[in-house]
């Protein structure tokens, strides 16, 4: 077996994800960001951009069952969830969620999105990740460009003071899309979750309150 491979079965938070039921070791990443930043706050709504295997649509999926409950008040609330996963790759099924195998940056995807809600998202989740080459400053770019595609699809489809919450990888036009992030979003974070690995150049954009 080649070493990356053995590495990543000695990996804490693949041992972790193979004991709890999770099919990928990025659930921890989704859940640490929901501790820190509590995204899934009222959020019933929820769209999963590059879901493949499928382990952010099992976190979302349980947040989402949870908030039936916890938040049924007076205040924003419904009575039934919804989730969409979309990815090239196909998506073994999860009970209650629709799955669309679609590339995000196709423009079929904008009506594919209105016709599963009718009505506009409480949050978005994208964890989509290119192919990486191996050359961090192409794959940076590429990864840049794929941002700017899901930051449009969070224009057209986030509520008013909606969640976006984005993996991009750090490099030369980083500080750009971050400049873009922001005139979106009254809060914007950056944050590298714990699972993320140390090596990596990737860091999760988190847009809270979406501005209009
Ligand atoms: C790191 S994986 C996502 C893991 C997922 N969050 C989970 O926890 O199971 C990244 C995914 O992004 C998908 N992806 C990359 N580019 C995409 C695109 N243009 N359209 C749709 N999916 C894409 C890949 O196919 C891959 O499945």
């Amino acid at each position: 077996m080649p070493n990356k491979q053995i590495n990543h079965k000695r990996d804490f938070h693949y041992k972790q994800a193979k004991k709890e039921g999770y099919r990928a070791r990025s659930a921890y990443k989704l859940i640490d960001i929901q501790k820190r930043y509590n995204i899934f706050k009222r959020a019933f709504y929820i769209l999963d951009l590059g879901c493949a295997p499928g382990s952010w649509l099992q976190v979302a999926k349980s947040n989402a069952e949870s908030n039936l409950i916890k938040y049924n008040d007076v205040h924003y609330h419904r009575d039934h969830y919804k989730i969409l996963g979309v990815d090239t790759k196909n998506v073994f099924p999860i009970e209650n969620i629709q799955t669309l195998k679609i590339d995000l940056r196709n423009p079929e995807i904008n009506a594919k999105i209105k016709s599963n809600f009718q009505n506009k998202l409480d949050l978005i989740l994208s964890d989509a990740s290119i192919n990486k080459s191996g050359n961090k400053f192409s794959d940076h770019l590429r990864q840049n460009k794929l941002c700017y595609s899901i930051v449009d699809i969070a224009k057209h489809h986030l509520k008013f003071k909606g969640i976006l919450v984005m993996k991009a990888f750090q490099g030369i036009d980083f500080v750009e899309l971050v400049r873009n992030f922001k005139n979106e979003f009254k809060i914007s974070k950056t944050y590298k979750p714990q699972a993320s690995k140390k090596k990596s150049n990737e860091i999760y954009l988190i847009g809270i309150q979406k501005k209009n």
